[in-house]
């Protein structure tokens, strides 16, 4: 009783992996954990193909190191070229070797112990690469949607681009500060990527707004402006059915959120403002400053600067300004900025 329970709580864990793994990296250590602990192998070797930008991905596991190599054939040694070449399932004495199969052969997987593999052993060993195979088939799956996604989210910025001029961000400047007031914010890669869309797409809503208050250089009167406030909630709600921007929405929805709640459109304070949405803002009003917009003058990094402190605590999160202040004060980042100018 008690090897079935372990048998379904490795089938569990396997299916889990494949679901939460954001590459097959991350799968195939997870997945080399579970053929260490559950069949006691003292050496492993998972590879996979079609690894992202490689052909081969390769982890290995041996006593107590593992290693993870990426590239072609090179990365594989004679022996191994031989065993994954066969591409046959070898069930015998003290190794193991079985294909991951889908339609293809996405990869394969190979064991090796000091004593030899007990008969159910074998047995649980196919069948566990069976389930294994599915999660590869999944996460390629996964993958190429992901691809898709990215490019879609691109070609609807260039839209975006080209029929409302305000929305514009310096695309390139701006995702290379995402990406450091991420890593400076430790974000997780998920949180990353939404603020990254939601940089890109934050006012899709203009779209529903007409082109000639868009482009007003006097002030706005109360209804143009009543008018304009929408767009938050309306580029939320255009975007709402797509999956992988799901994580996105609220950092879209409330970018115009103010830290001390007289922002719109739901007058959030604080730490209500989801804290993409409290980023997003800063980055949306440095590039507005930095690079100008077409009814606006650029200002000096210095300026800038003190515009920032002035509004810490009062339009921004003080934290979060802090720890911008620093992310623009990076040689590197310096370097970029002025490049995209
Ligand atoms: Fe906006």
């Amino acid at each position: 009783m008690k090897r079935y329970n372990k048998i379904f709580s490795t089938y569990h864990m396997v299916y889990r992996l494949a679901n939460s793994s954001e590459d097959q990296r991350t799968f195939a250590l997870g997945i080399g954990r579970v053929f260490k602990n559950s069949l006691a192998a003292d050496k492993i070797v998972i590879v996979f193909k079609h690894a992202g930008s490689y052909p081969l991905l390769k982890v290995k596991f041996d006593g107590k190191t593992q290693t993870v190599k990426s590239g072609g054939k090179s990365i594989l040694t004679i022996r191994e070229r031989e065993i994954f070449a066969s591409e046959r399932e070898i069930t015998q004495g003290k190794r193991m070797m079985s294909p991951f199969n889908f339609g293809e052969t996405l990869g394969g997987v190979y064991l090796r112990r000091k004593t030899e593999f007990l008969e159910w052993e074998q047995r649980w060993f196919l069948s566990l690469c069976e389930t294994m195979s599915l999660g590869v088939k999944l996460l390629a799956m996964r993958r190429d949607e992901k691809r898709l996604m990215v490019n879609y989210v691109k070609s609807l910025t260039r839209m975006l681009h080209q029929f409302v001029p305000t929305s514009y961000l310096h695309t390139s400047g701006v995702i290379k500060l995402v990406k450091e007031m991420g890593k400076e914010m430790r974000l997780t890669e998920k949180e990353i990527n939404a603020l990254e869309y939601a940089s890109l797409l934050h006012d899709a809503g203009k779209t529903e707004v007409p082109t000639e208050l868009l482009n007003k250089k006097a002030t706005l009167t109360q209804d143009e402006y009543d008018v304009l406030r929408k767009h938050p909630n309306a580029g939320a709600d255009m975007l709402k059915n797509m999956e992988m921007l799901k994580p996105a929405l609220p950092i879209i929805r409330h970018h115009h959120e103010r830290y001390d709640g007289k922002g719109y459109p739901s007058g959030l304070k604080k730490q209500q403002i989801p804290l993409g949405a409290r980023i997003l803002a800063i980055i949306d009003a440095f590039d507005a400053m930095y690079f100008g917009r077409p009814y606006k003058g650029k200002i000096s990094l210095d300026m800038i600067k003190n515009e920032f402190k002035k509004q810490s605590g009062k339009q921004f999160d003080g934290k979060v300004v802090e720890v911008f202040l620093k992310v623009i004060d990076k040689a590197d980042i310096k370097k970029h900025l002025r490049s995209c100018l």
